[in-house]
Formats: structure tokens, sequence, C-alpha cells
């Protein structure tokens, strides 16, 4: 599997592309903003973007779709349902996460509205990419329709703003909900085993087994306090 990480924004989001070496079958997750760079490293290494896939639509996951929508205008755009309040909400978002409109210009966040999707993801669905296959599970509490995808055969987890590197995602942002969110880790994140590696959304790779230890929301009395089994 090729993995090829942008940091991308002001929010310094990790924009992935993932392709299968054999077939040179691509897909983009969270194309942040627009990138020469990203759409550079897919044409010269004769990659076939097959679709861009979003966890989750924040606008620092979903900056660049239409962008690269227009380069790749084969490529499928996936979300989940759940999710279309923020999606669609595109050009407000900087509003509502306080950024005044003065500000949105030289921050690069004038957005045009998002393109359409072209169908939605569903929890369990097995998505083929070459011969990679990636399951997408519905991982709500960050977002409502948040979506991590798993590759089992390479023992390796995208989890967009859900687990970070020592921390969680926010909870606090329209749809958030804190509850949730530790339910959606500790059910589709953690249950995958110690040895798989995470990509998240911002910041660096981790392990579970890494975080199941070590991660301060996930272990000890922060989660006994809140009525969670440890
Ligand atoms: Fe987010």
């Amino acid at each position: 599997m090729i993995i090829e990480t942008f940091v991308l924004t002001p929010f310094q989001q990790n924009t992935r592309v993932l392709a299968c070496e054999e077939t040179r079958k691509a897909i983009c997750i969270d194309p942040g903003e627009k990138s020469d760079e990203l759409v550079d490293f897919i044409n010269n290494n004769d990659l076939e973007l097959q679709a861009i896939i979003l966890t989750h639509g924040h606008l620092d996951h979903i900056g660049g779709t239409a962008a690269l929508a227009k380069e790749f205008p084969d490529a499928e755009i996936l979300l989940h349902k759940d999710e279309m309040y923020l999606y669609d909400a595109l050009p407000k978002q900087p509003l509502l996460m306080g950024i005044q409109p003065d500000q949105m210009r030289a921050m690069g966040m004038e957005y045009e509205p998002a393109p359409k999707p072209t169908r939605f993801l569903t929890h369990g669905e097995v998505l083929h990419v070459g011969e990679l296959k990636l399951e997408v599970r519905h991982c709500p509490g960050h977002t409502r329709g948040h979506i991590v995808l798993v590759a089992d055969n390479e023992r390796c987890v995208f989890t967009g703003d859900c687990l970070f590197s020592g921390s969680i995602g926010r909870t606090d942002l329209p749809g958030g909900d804190y509850d949730q969110l530790i339910e959606s880790i500790q059910t589709n994140i953690l249950a995958l085993g110690d040895d798989f590696t995470v990509y998240c959304g911002h910041g660096p790779e981790t392990t579970i087994g890494r975080e199941r230890t070590t991660n301060p929301f996930l272990n000890g009395a922060y989660l006994q306090g809140r009525g969670f089994s440890l």
C-alpha cells in the first residue's frame, strides 16, 4: 500500500493519498484545501484516483474537494449521509467556527458550495481500491456522520478526528457528543487490536496499543469519572 500524507490548511490537517501498488488505483482521504502538490503526486505516480473519501464534513477535511474533483472528474465523492449538515454548510463553516469574514480570505477559507456526493457510505461496507480493502465504520461523536476506514490486511486505521496521538476529537462543535465519541472509539477503533497503526487527521501516527495504555482520555480516572468501564 502506498500512503502519502500532505499537511494542509492552517489547521495542519493530514490529507492522504492511499494507493494499491499493483493496480495504481487510489483514493484521497480528506482533501483539506486546493493543493497542486496533491494533484502532482497523483499524476506523477500514474495513480488512478477512483474516489475522494471524507471522514467527516469539517472545513479542514473537505475544503479541497471541489478543486480535486475538477482535476479528477471520474472520482467518486463519498461520505456518510449524517454528515450532510456540515458538508452542505461548507461556505458558512468559518463563521460557525468564529472566523471573521475579513479573515476568511486571508486564511484561504472562502469556499464555494461543496460538490454533490456521488453516494453515501454505510457502516460495514467494504471499499475495494485495487487489491486493497477498506472497511467503513461509522464513529459518531466528533460529528454525527464521522467514519473511519479500516485496512485489516495492512493492520492500519484512518481515524480522521476521532482519535489522535495522546488525545481525542473535540466534541463542543455542532453535532459533537462526548459519550458517543468514547463509545465509538472503544467499539470501532480500540477493539481492532493493539498492533494496528493509527493514521490520525491531525498530528503524528500512533498505534492502538499506545493509545489504549497512554491516552489520558482512554485510560484511568478520566473515563471512570464519567461512568465508563476501563
Ligand atoms: Fe473535525
